[in-house]
């Protein structure tokens, strides 16, 4: 029953966005100029919500658009309706639909679909990842030198040391392809399917990482925060990998050259 909901609210996200996609909607700001939220976000999270709760009432959820909603259970459905906004707005298809399901705060299935793309990725703890149904793995790259990256950038400027610029900047200049694709969702499927070799991002939220998290995991990948700890999905800063360049690419991310 788990499953089949998780899959019937994807869905049914994947339907407000094809309907939205290179449509007409309605545009609104959140913090900093360009953190949209579009009509496409609320009607995709509605659709997904209402899908969960037909069938699991009593379950708590963390959405993106309208927070949390509370409820005595253990189990947490955490739900980023369109991951990408940005991109969608502009017709360009790398856009996303997420959904992770948390029970006693481990996240134990999660579904990530790009419907523009036909792409529906699936995973349960223990139980592999899947790409429309075909089983993942990550890369066998070993070298960060020869390494597929990408990664983004947070909406609204962080002013930190050693930030996502300088990051970034070290990367590039010794010639390393870094991608910037504007949907951390994407991001880690395509660690969990071996197109990147790794991810990393300085300022997500939980509705960004926990459905991506699992999927990288479970396709064999190894996801920290940048001090090479167990990663949280209530932390912002993330390295997903194909575990092979993982110590790696925290030591040019920490800048321990
Ligand atoms: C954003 C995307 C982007 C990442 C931002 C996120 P949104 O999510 O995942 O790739 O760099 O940090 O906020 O706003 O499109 O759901
Ligand atoms: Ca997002
Ligand atoms: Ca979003």
């Amino acid at each position: 029953m788990l499953k089949q909901t998780l899959l019937e609210a994807i869905q049914a996200g994947g339907v407000e966005l094809k309907k939205f996609f290179n449509n007409e909607f309605t545009i609104s700001h959140k913090d900093g100029v360009n953190n949209l939220v579009t009509e496409a976000d609320h009607a995709a999270e509605a659709a997904i919500i209402s899908a969960i709760k037909k069938n699991f009432p009593d379950h708590q959820v963390l959405a993106e658009e309208t927070g949390q909603h509370i409820n005595d259970s253990n189990y947490k459905w955490i739900i980023d309706p369109i991951d990408g906004t940005v991109n969608f707005a502009h017709g360009i298809p790398l856009c996303s639909v997420a959904i992770a399901i948390e029970k006693d705060g481990e996240i134990i299935m999660s579904s990530i679909y790009a419907p523009v793309l036909n792409e529906l990725y699936f995973a349960e703890k223990g139980q592999g990842a899947f790409l429309n149904d075909k089983k993942i793995s990550v890369s066998e790259e070993t070298s960060v030198l020869k390494a597929c990256l990408v990664t983004g950038f947070p909406y609204t400027y962080i002013n930190m040391s050693n930030g996502p610029i300088e990051v970034f900047g070290r990367l590039v200049k010794k010639g390393i392809p870094v991608r910037r694709l504007g949907s951390a969702c994407i991001d880690l499927c395509w660690v969990a399917c071996g197109r990147f070799d790794g991810f990393y991002e300085h300022k997500l939220e939980p509705w960004d990482s926990a459905a991506g998290y699992l999927i990288v995991e479970e396709a064999g990948g190894k996801v920290t925060d940048h001090e090479g700890k167990k990663f949280s999905i209530y932390q912002h800063r993330i390295i997903a990998t194909n575990g092979k360049i993982h110590d790696e690419l925290l030591k040019w991310v920490r800048d321990e050259f």
